[in-house]
């Protein structure tokens, strides 16, 4: 009996001491293998922060918002910095300067520079307000995004934006950008491998 008894402890034993080798190893794995600190994030830590929408709209989250919504927001949480019109500033302007931009004084804005509406969708989503970003609902961004775009003539009051109508905006400088040429940076470019 003894020897069952003292075979089993043995073998508990090397269990537990199994256990914390794997532990380790595994800590191991997860670090920077250059500098053996930190941990790889799990996989909840990089949805959070997985927010990017690229210009075709991928990345999208279902909602809505229209205009005529989104004026409530803008004044709310817009204005003070952007004006009631988004020309007054004091911060950037966001409406006008359409056809400046060939001129001696471009006026680079939403409606005049900006190519993809998406983008629009994205930066408000991740950087606006200033103060605070990264606070407002899906439905509060569309509707945000609905009513610059409003402001600048590009749609209707009550033309719903959602994940299915936003990438569809043909923005006034959609073409106004010329792919880079150069070989080695242009579209053709080959990727390097890091
Ligand atoms: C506290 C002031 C403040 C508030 C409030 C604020 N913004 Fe801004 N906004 C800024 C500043 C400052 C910049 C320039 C940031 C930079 O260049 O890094 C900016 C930039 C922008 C731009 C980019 C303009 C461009 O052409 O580069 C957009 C679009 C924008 N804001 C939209 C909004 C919207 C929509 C809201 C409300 C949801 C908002 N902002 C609220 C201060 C503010």
């Amino acid at each position: 009996m003894a020897t069952v008894r003292s075979a089993a402890i043995a073998l508990f034993v090397a269990a537990i001491a199994l256990f914390v080798v794997a532990q380790r190893l595994l800590t191991a794995v997860a670090q920077s293998p250059t500098y053996g600190v930190g941990r790889a994030p799990t996989r909840a830590e990089l949805k959070a922060i997985d927010i990017e929408v690229t210009p075709d709209g991928k990345g999208l989250p279902r909602g809505r918002g229209t205009a005529a919504e989104g004026k409530e927001v803008y004044t709310r949480r817009c204005e003070t910095c952007h004006g009631p019109t988004g020309k007054e500033g004091p911060q950037d302007v966001l409406v006008g300067g359409r056809g400046s931009l060939a001129s001696p004084a471009p006026q680079k804005t939403v409606g005049s520079y900006w190519p993809y509406a998406t983008t629009l969708w994205d930066y408000i989503n991740r950087a606006m307000p200033f103060e605070h970003p990264s606070t407002l609902t899906a439905d509060e961004v569309y509707a945000t995004t609905a009513y610059v775009l409003f402001l600048n003539g590009i749609v209707g009051e009550r033309d719903e934006l959602n994940e299915k109508t936003l990438p569809a905006i043909n923005m006034p400088n959609r073409s106004g950008f010329i792919a880079d040429p150069r070989p080695d940076i242009g579209p053709g470019a080959k990727q390097k491998s890091r």
